[in-house]
């Protein structure tokens, strides 16, 4: 099968019935399989701060939602998690918040330093939104391993809509940056976005791959009820399913996590994602009481301590047939 596709043969591969569809889903796994066997990378994931400077429309977590408690986690708990994290097994972390700028940036490189120092092997990946080029570059220089940021979405006007503070060309230039300071880039979008279009999804899986990322979520809009979205319907888990496919042909060797959205809308599709191109899965390690609080969408979260989540997550992908790492 061929890896190049014009934005026109992306939308048209999306528009196609289940059926035809079906050859590029089994192309995705042979192609997952030629890279990364049966194995399916466990990452863990802190969710350190749930205050955010930004309005993004979907986000349950935006600075307009009066209604969700705020919570941050002192710099001494986020390294003790990461510890705990890492003497569980995980050799990933990632560190995610909303754009808080009580975090400067010499206090997220003093985290990353402080947790590279105590566990040297633990990679660590950063996701707390936009930063200048130079920012990046310090976060590499400290010990970061890896940084996620979303594109959301590669329509312009629809990008402004849902963000009013902020632009696609600087998203893109922050990824481009990312890139540059020696990063593993993180990168991805959202599926069923109001007025999304499959075009719109086509151009995504193009810009995914223009950077290119190294690591690339694509999860289904969920519609937060406290946001101004929350009557909107969610994205298809079917679509959703396509796109990772195709970005898996687009970027044979990328990380491509199965993401939570998926599993939160279609428990049955979040096992299927393997088998069509994903090969991550986060795992939440956030203490209980701040996990319920950290509500981009609304999910059920189960109060699991670090060692009971992981033998769960092992345990979920065995019985997929896949060998947990
Ligand atoms: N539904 C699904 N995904 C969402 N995200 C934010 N809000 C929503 C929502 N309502 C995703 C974005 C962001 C990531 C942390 O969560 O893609 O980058």
């Amino acid at each position: 099968m061929k890896q190049k596709w014009s934005q026109e043969e992306l939308t048209c591969l999306l528009a196609q019935s289940d059926e035809a569809f079906l050859p590029v889903l089994e192309a995705a796994n042979r192609v997952c399989e030629a890279n990364f066997g049966k194995e399916v990378k466990v990452r863990a994931l802190l969710e350190f701060s749930n205050h955010c400077k930004r309005q993004c429309r979907y986000c349950g977590l935006n600075c307009r939602n009066r209604k969700l408690a705020r919570f941050r986690m002192e710099p001494e708990q986020i390294v003790e998690t990461a510890v705990e994290a890492a003497d569980c097994g995980y050799q990933t972390i990632v560190l995610q918040s909303g754009e808080d700028s009580f975090y400067s940036v010499e206090m997220l490189g003093e985290l990353v330093k402080a947790i590279k120092a105590a566990r040297p092997k633990l990679a660590v990946t950063l996701s707390c939104g936009e930063f200048k080029a130079a920012d990046y570059r310090y976060f590499k220089e400290c010990g970061a391993d890896r940084y996620l940021l979303k594109h959301e979405t590669s329509d312009e006007t629809l990008y402004q809509e849902l963000h009013p503070d902020s632009d696609f060309g600087q998203r893109l230039a922050c990824q481009k940056a990312i890139k540059a300071a020696g990063l593993e880039t993180g990168g991805g979008f959202m599926i069923g976005l109001p007025h999304q279009t499959l075009a719109g999804i086509a151009k995504d899986l193009l810009t995914v791959a223009s950077i290119p990322c190294d690591m690339a979520g694509v999860g289904p809009f969920l519609p937060h009820p406290d946001t101004e979205l929350g009557n909107e319907p969610h994205g298809s888990a079917t679509l959703t399913i396509r796109a990772v496919a195709l970005l898996r042909l687009l970027l044979p060797k990328a990380n491509l996590p199965a993401t939570t959205a998926l599993g939160v809308l279609d428990a049955a599709q979040k096992d299927k994602i393997f088998c069509c191109g994903a090969n991550v899965i986060m795992q939440k390690v956030t203490p209980s009481d701040y996990k319920k609080l950290y509500q981009i969408y609304p999910a059920e979260f189960k109060s699991l301590s670090i060692t009971e989540g992981r033998r769960q997550v092992e345990e979920e992908i065995r019985r997929l047939g896949r060998i947990p790492v």
